[in-house]
């Protein structure tokens, strides 16, 4: 039994693997949080000590006792109105615009499998590897009821929640803040793990100090964001890639978003997350319910590696869905980055030949095949075929493909609105304008009302035609602009806080009629790159194109920021052409092809243009990952720490789950004359292991490996990469 109420002393208890969460009704109902962290027994309420605090208010109920405030005890699910002065979880406004309510114990349930989250991702796990409570807070006076949500994974060391909230009340109640989770610390040092960026360098992650106030990251773009990511880590400040306490909190909703964490007047922490406050404001009918998105949560005492390797097997196994989910995925030849708008169809059989000679398994045909799009002008919303154009059908063009000897994808924007287009000549009002004022055009497009159930169905049935006429094994769905004026023509203004939650809702239908329509196509999201890679996009699409930018030393950073959070098998990665077309950087084709294969690989260039060592380079690379795609993709990932202040490089590896083999990954990032000798020390390993580095006779123990360090050759000029397997000999293998 992963989860244990206790009577005697009225706590919850959670139990995974390695990790204990707990809460305990106090005095007055009022839900406590007293531990989150490694595995404990017993009630953990003992930690919470309680003061007399000046300007911390008191419930009534507690009469003379001034050390009992809900301004300074740890909570479950704060809300504003009972006197808890810091960000609070959750806020209503009643039919009269009074703000606040006072959230009480009512009762809870605990069951196996998982609680439901309608037109919502989630992780999903069968009844046995799945158990769930619900704990009902209603304050009968507002009208309200809140039902806490938790499921624990036991195995994978996660805890998700989730809330729903009803109007038990007779009139109109409005939501304007549901987090879906919080945790509060009585005690700790803390730093913040967020994931920032633009378009273009995404998911850079910057680690600061918890101060005294509030930090907050988050989106109103409508989408999750290039400029910061729905996943935070908290780590206690001492916490390293291999040692130390951190907690992670991945937001499984793809629209905008609020992460916050503050240190309040008594060096307390409290870390939330859930969707974004601003622009929201969900009105309930009496009776009516709001389900706000679900948030999954995990602890590590060991450091950050092991809390990223949680949540990758998380995302890889209970949020990827498909077939594709652990196979490996074809190697692709995208034709953006070769030919931009100006292309035809011989032009795009010339470079899938080109590419298919060399092994490439998969042509993707970018934007540009539909309607009157020569351009990023018009033709948005038009899902008809160009074939004059392509100077064929998109049926036979597909065919022709697929006898050069490869699959074939298209790209495709279904959110979005050209104004020049027939369908906004038809339908103005299916783009998002409030009326009377110019709506803001982003890379010269509008954005569609997916909160409208035919807009979903239109483009839906229109995209449907075209990938049912040909013979199609992969979607790229882009979204290429940030949500501006929400206004829809339906309802107007009535229901307006609702709206881009509705719209999220709306793109998740359109993938699910999508997937359910098409059980054999692979889906890749995008949003110019990483501009929506969350966790709730990855339940309809298990892979997102990383990022617009395909420099291979950008990517290092853009790479290892993203897998602090999300799993290799996600990160659509490509080869480009030098000098690099977004940074105009030249790197050797080596080192794209190492940085490249820290993801989901392939090529974005015309293969055609490389001199006849680059192509047997290229079959080199494509011969590696057919090799090692299952270290890549299903293996354990690690970030690996340099020693010596004095050596500019970045490291990572992949290990197989039993420790059986290894991919070691270097890229220099400075040249330098006469340097220090570079160690790496590797992770993962079996101590007592052998293993033979391919390519010499060498072999070493795990234990040195992972203790002493494996020294970096000398590479000339910056920009250099090394890639070295490691492959276990057994045990009874002399070590050198
Ligand atoms: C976005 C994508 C690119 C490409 C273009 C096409 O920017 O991220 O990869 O598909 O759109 O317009």
């Amino acid at each position: 039994m992963a989860i244990i109420y206790k009577e005697e002393n009225k706590t919850f208890t959670l139990h995974t693997r390695k990790t204990t969460y707990q809460m305990k009704v106090a005095s007055y109902g009022y839900l406590l949080h007293t531990y989150y962290g490694k595995k404990t027994e017993g009630d953990m309420s003992y930690l919470i000590q309680r003061r007399d605090r000046g300007f911390s208010g008191n419930p009534y109920e507690a009469e003379s006792d001034r050390t009992f405030s809900l301004d300074t005890l740890p909570q479950e699910y704060s809300c504003q109105g009972n006197g808890d002065f810091r960000s609070v979880a959750f806020n209503v406004r009643n039919a009269q615009g009074v703000y606040g309510c006072d959230l009480r114990f009512r009762n809870y349930r605990i069951y196996q499998g998982k609680y439901e989250l309608p037109g919502l991702p989630g992780v999903y796990g069968t009844e046995e590897e799945l158990e769930t409570l619900e704990i009902t807070l209603a304050d009968e006076n507002v009208g309200v009821e809140v039902v806490l949500c938790y499921s624990v994974l036991e195995a994978l060391d996660v805890i998700t929640r989730a809330v729903r909230v009803k109007n038990t009340g007779a009139e109109v109640l409005t939501v304007t803040k549901a987090a879906s989770a919080e945790l509060d610390f009585v005690c700790g040092d803390y730093d913040v793990l967020h994931f920032h960026g633009r378009h273009g360098m995404e998911h850079v992650m910057e680690r600061t100090p918890v101060f005294h106030g509030n930090q907050s990251f988050g989106s109103i773009r409508g989408a999750s964001s290039h400029q910061h990511n729905p996943f935070l880590i908290l780590a206690q400040q001492n916490t390293t890639e291999d040692k130390g306490e951190c907690y992670g909190i991945s937001f499984v909703y793809s629209g905008n978003f609020h992460g916050e964490v503050e240190k309040d007047q008594t060096a307390q922490t409290r870390m939330l997350m859930g969707i974004q406050d601003q622009m929201f404001a969900y009105d309930l009918a009496a009776g009516e319910t709001f389900t706000a998105p679900e948030a999954a949560l995990s602890c590590s005492s060991e450091g950050l590696s092991s809390l990223s390797q949680n949540f990758h097997r998380l995302i890889r196994y209970h949020i990827c869905r498909g077939k594709f989910q652990k196979v490996r995925r074809p190697i692709l030849i995208n034709n953006w980055e070769a030919t931009y708008f100006d292309f035809d169809g011989e032009k795009i059989c010339n470079i899938a030949r080109q590419a298919s000679e060399l092994g490439v398994e998969m042509l993707v045909l970018d934007d540009g095949w539909f309607g009157q799009r020569d351009g990023d002008v018009s033709g948005l919303g038009d899902w008809v075929v160009n074939e004059e154009k392509l100077g064929c059908t998109m049926g036979e063009l597909s065919e022709k493909i697929n006898q050069i000897g490869m699959k074939f994808g298209l790209w495709i924007e279904p959110e979005m609105i050209s104004e020049n287009s027939d369908l906004y000549r038809a339908h103005p009002d299916w783009a998002f304008a409030i009326p009377g004022k110019n709506p803001v055009r982003s890379r010269h497009q509008l954005v569609l009302d997916f909160s409208r159930e035919e807009v979903v169905d239109y483009i839906y049935s229109s995209l449907e035609k075209v990938i049912s006429h040909a013979n199609i094994s992969y979607l790229k769905m882009d979204m290429n602009r940030s949500i501006t004026d929400v206004y829809t023509a339906v309802s107007g203004y009535q229901n307006h806080g609702k709206i881009l939650y509705q719209f999220v809702l709306g793109v998740y239908r359109f993938l699910d009629k999508i997937n359910t329509r098409f059980p054999d196509l692979f889906v890749e999201g995008c949003s110019g790159g990483g501009g929506r890679f969350d966790a709730g996009m990855l339940y309809y699409t298990p892979q997102i194109w990383c990022s617009d930018n395909t420099d291979a030393v950008e990517r290092l950073a853009i790479q290892k920021g993203t897998s602090y959070g999300y799993p290799i098998s996600a990160v659509g990665s490509h080869v480009s052409i030098v000098p690099n077309h977004q940074t105009g950087r030249v790197t050797s084709l080596k080192t794209r092809g190492v940085v490249a294969m820290a993801g989901s690989f392939g090529y974005e260039l015309d293969l055609g243009v490389l001199s006849e060592e680059e192509k047997e380079l290229v079959k080199q690379q494509i011969a590696d990952y057919r090799k090692y795609w299952n270290l890549i993709q299903n293996g354990d990932y690690y970030r690996l720490e340099v020693a010596g202040k004095d050596t500019a490089l970045e490291a990572w590896m992949f290990v197989a789950e039993d420790a059986s083999e290894a991919l070691v990954n270097v890229v220099t990032l400075e040249a330098r004359c006469n340097g220090p000798v570079a160690y790496v020390k590797l992770r993962g390993l079996k101590e007592a292991g052998s293993y033979r580095l391919e390519g010499t006779h060498q072999v070493l123990s795990g234990s040195a490996l992972m203790y002493g360090g494996l020294p970096v050759p000398h590479m000339n000029g910056e920009y250099q990469a090394w890639q070295v397997h490691l492959t276990e000999i057994g045990e009874s293998a002399e070590a050198i």
